[in-house]
């Protein structure tokens, strides 16, 4: 059984909230010359000063509490005292926590200080291709319609959607069935069913979708090296449309002031 009960789906709401209130912690400290690590170490703070813990340390032997994957790096880049961030780059920040046994699983790509526009609009589509994700997360969808709404959206902004990581369900384990592909076919694919909790995660790149593990053996970058960006937000599916756990509201709130 892949649904969860209401109450289970509470307990998510509630670790899916503390993981988008550590984003907009990290988000108002993100600027130039703050490096990665201070980051990564504010996080941990928020995390434990709320009652919660880390969910990716200790994860398969994730050293640290944030993924934070800078410009080219796509995904499960690893906090550094060296990566100091610098004006113009884009830094995806991915953070899970678990509360009460339930775990949140949450990403955002942030701007550093003044990003070209063209890295700006490559951000802005790959927030809407988790949107059109998410409308799609209906009883009445397969995954497949909704992986293809999403591939369809960066696909149709001339950008590519990486194969090689997906999105998954989520509850006391980080990653639970099913996987949410970036792409696919409409119609294919599981079906869903209401109360069915899944987190959504496109990594869209604005060069090809090719990508490369680094020499440290997590982190995910591009191979030709353009930007890459990855949102992530958990949702349970819904009779006509998916209740949304987890939210950017904290993070654009603190971001406009
Ligand atoms: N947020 C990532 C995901 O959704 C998990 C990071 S992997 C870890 O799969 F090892 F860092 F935990
Ligand atoms: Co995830």
């Amino acid at each position: 059984m892949l649904e969860k009960t209401d109450s289970e789906i509470e307990l998510l709401r509630a670790s899916a909230l503390l993981v988008s209130q550590t984003l907009a912690e990290v988000g108002s400290l993100i600027c130039p010359g703050i490096t990665t690590h201070e980051l990564d170490v504010r996080a941990e703070e928020f995390i434990c000063d709320h009652g919660a813990q880390p969910g990716f340390k200790g994860y398969r032997g994730y050293p640290n509490t944030l993924c934070t994957s800078v410009n080219s790096q796509v995904v499960h880049g690893i906090p550094s005292r060296d990566a100091v961030l610098k004006d113009g780059d884009v830094v995806s920040v991915d953070c899970g926590v678990i509360l009460n046994g339930y775990y949140g699983d949450s990403a955002y790509t942030f701007e550093v200080g003044n990003v070209s526009e063209s890295t700006r609009r490559l951000l802005r589509v790959t927030k809407e291709c988790l949107f059109k994700g998410i409308e799609m997360a209906t009883q009445r969808n397969r995954i497949g319609d909704l992986s293809w709404a999403v591939q369809q959206h960066a696909e149709s902004h001339g950008y590519s959607v990486v194969r090689d990581l997906v999105g998954h369900g989520i509850g006391t384990n980080m990653h639970e069935k099913p996987e949410v592909p970036n792409f696919g076919k409409r119609g294919s694919g599981m079906q869903l069913h209401k109360n069915m909790v899944i987190c959504i995660e496109p990594m869209i790149n604005k060069g090809r979708k090719e990508v490369v593990e680094e020499k440290d053996g997590w982190t995910i970058r591009t191979k030709d090296n353009e930007p890459s960006a990855h949102f992530e937000l958990t949702v349970a599916v819904g009779e006509q449309k998916a209740d949304v756990l987890s939210t950017f509201s904290f993070i654009e709130d603190k971001l406009k002031s």
